[in-house]
């Protein structure tokens, strides 16, 4: 056999190399949905995360300190909400794109934290190897996530999952300490009423042996002492002696024993570091998370929630104060839920209509306090915060019946400037003053999307107000020829055409086999003068009934 000096250790599957080429698209306001404080950046996302995902992509790449996904784990089951069951090699297609859009995104700090258990835990370690770097795996933590034994399991009773943790770059992330407990602080005590408060003391003594610590001491009782076998002490006679002066070494109540050194409460780092099995008395289990979500919604139990004190544990470690955290398979809206309470910026995306039926109601309750389930208490949570609530926009272009591409009908002239703004890399920010300033990459770099004709004297009006160190795209739907080459700082394009080859548009299913999709039996209206087919009008139903809501209530996009 030959090898190829380019051959490596790889995990390889049926369709690994053929990748989605993603649409960028914009993210949509519902303002009915969002609640609570309007200055809160909080993102709740109804979409599939993969495209909503790529939607943050521009406006939130490096930048989120926390992530935690908790995917379907493919067991083979149908749940409730969502269809667990899938095909392994489908399975890693579907989520090797969503992690390295999540790797993407993190910020250098960041660090990733993944729920899985044992049917694909494994391959899922090796994938995102692949994606990180192995240099940049944590440690697997294991939850004890069950407790009563399940006697007719038919091999073992499984009870705990894994939790993978990666780092954006393992030599600059480290955890924060965890807040110490009680049973940590009982072993501190005063015996002898030392005016610097309790401590514990520890052997003075080390098994790397130096003939210059090892030397005899006088004990107060008047016994000589050594260290014992091979050892010798843990610091020099001059040392020994100071701290001795400075009452920091304890020889028992009678001062006969052994040296030992004196480490004071007050010493210790301000916390500890967390092991990596999490038992269920610190963090909760399933059985606990499910009480949660019932208290949320009893009548729809989700079937698979986790606990919020497990998430609490992640985001403690893996955040601090304002930092962004993200779950982009929210669930019944733990993470958001748990980050909203300790403080957090977060963004939680869930495609299921469970978003509406579970996590919108939740984090309302979360909002006003109401929710005193989960680690509300623990946290004296009384309320605070709010967020806003997106969907994605549909694909951009859709085919008419003649097989072209054309603007989707359910753009209005906003969405699509926020649209191409996205697409060419600007950020959508339109000016108050100038309305051929509706986006920017750079200070003197703008750009102006138009559904009119651009004609010269069109484009000689908006040179004369241009500085000279300015540069402008425009992207409209037509323009006389002689635009083309008028002015060097204005570079003009046709849409769709200037689109078309760059990703896959009109292709909204990346989903992972979720069963219950919303779907809405109501005709679209046409708000750009192009003919749809049945079909088209079939796929976009629902989103063309929320933009047109949309346009009442003055939409944020994003
Ligand atoms: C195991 S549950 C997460 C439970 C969550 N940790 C909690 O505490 O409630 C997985 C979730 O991912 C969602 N999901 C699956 N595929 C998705 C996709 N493509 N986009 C967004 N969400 C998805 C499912 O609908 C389901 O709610």
């Amino acid at each position: 056999m030959t090898y190829n000096n380019k051959q490596k250790l790889e995990l390889t599957w049926i369709g690994k190399d053929q990748q989605p080429q993603l649409e960028p698209r914009i993210l949509i306001e519902d303002r009915e949905k969002s609640f609570g404080d309007r200055n809160c950046q909080n993102m709740l996302i109804h979409g599939d995360n993969l495209l909503a995902l790529k939607a943050l992509e521009q406006e939130f790449t490096g930048k989120i300190k926390c992530i935690y996904i908790d995917p379907p784990y493919n067991t083979g089951n149908a749940f409730d909400h969502y269809d667990d069951s899938l095909e392994h090699s489908i399975w890693l297609n579907l989520i090797k794109p969503r992690i390295e859009l999540l790797h993407r995104l993190l910020s250098d700090e960041g660090s990733l934290w993944i729920s899985i258990d044992d049917d694909e835990s494994h391959y899922l370690k090796i994938l995102c190897d692949e994606i990180f770097g192995r240099k940049n795996f944590i440690c697997n933590v294991i939850w004890e996530k069950k407790f009563s034994p399940q006697n007719d399991a038919k091999w073992l009773s499984d009870s705990h999952d894994h939790i993978l943790v990666y780092a954006k770059s393992k030599d600059i992330w480290r955890p924060n300490l965890l807040p110490r407990t009680e049973s940590m602080d009982i072993r501190y005590k005063n015996p002898d009423n030392d005016v610097r408060g309790v401590w514990t003391s520890s052997d003075l003594t080390v098994k790397t042996y130096s003939a210059s610590t090892d030397y005899p001491i006088k004990l107060p009782s008047g016994r000589i002492v050594n260290p014992t076998g091979s050892r010798c002490w843990s610091v020099s006679k001059d040392t020994f002696e100071a701290l001795v002066s400075e009452n920091r070494i304890w020889f028992g109540e009678t001062g006969n024993n052994m040296p030992r050194l004196k480490r004071f409460l007050t010493d210790v780092q301000d916390g500890s570091v967390s092991k990596t099995i999490w038992y269920r008395n610190e963090v909760g289990d399933n059985q606990e998370a499910k009480k949660e979500v019932k208290a949320i919604n009893n009548e729809d139990v989700f079937t698979t929630p986790k606990p919020e004190r497990l998430i609490k544990r992640i985001v403690e470690l893996a955040s601090n104060n304002s930092d962004w955290i993200l779950d982009s398979f929210l669930g019944s809206g733990t993470t958001s839920a748990v980050a909203n309470k300790m403080g957090r910026k977060w963004i939680g995306v869930e495609l299921g209509d469970h978003c509406d039926t579970h996590c919108l109601p939740r984090m309302k309750q979360v909002v006003t306090g109401e929710d005193q389930g989960g680690i509300s208490e623990s946290l004296d949570w009384k309320g605070g915060g709010g967020f806003k609530y997106y969907y994605l926009a549909p694909s951009l272009l859709q085919k008419d019946k003649y097989d072209n591409w054309v603007i989707d009908k359910s753009y209005n002239p906003e969405m699509l400037a926020a649209a191409m703004a996205k697409h060419e890399g600007f950020r959508f920010s339109p000016d108050e003053h100038v309305f051929w300033k509706q986006g920017q990459s750079t200070e003197k770099d703008f750009i102006f999307t138009t559904t009119t004709f651009v004609t010269v004297e069109y484009l000689d009006k908006i040179h004369d107000e241009m500085k000279p160190e300015e540069a402008l795209l425009i992207c409209c739907k037509a323009f006389q020829k002689a635009c083309e080459s008028r002015f060097t700082k204005i570079n003009i394009k046709k849409i769709p055409q200037m689109l078309l080859g760059r990703c896959e548009f009109g292709k909204d299913d990346y989903s992972l086999n979720i069963v219950n999709v919303p779907l809405e039996n109501e005709p679209a209206e046409s708000v750009m003068d192009t003919q749809v087919n049945q079909a088209e009008k079939e796929s976009t139903k629902t989103i063309s009934k929320k933009a047109r809501k949309q346009d009442k209530s003055d939409p944020t996009l994003f």
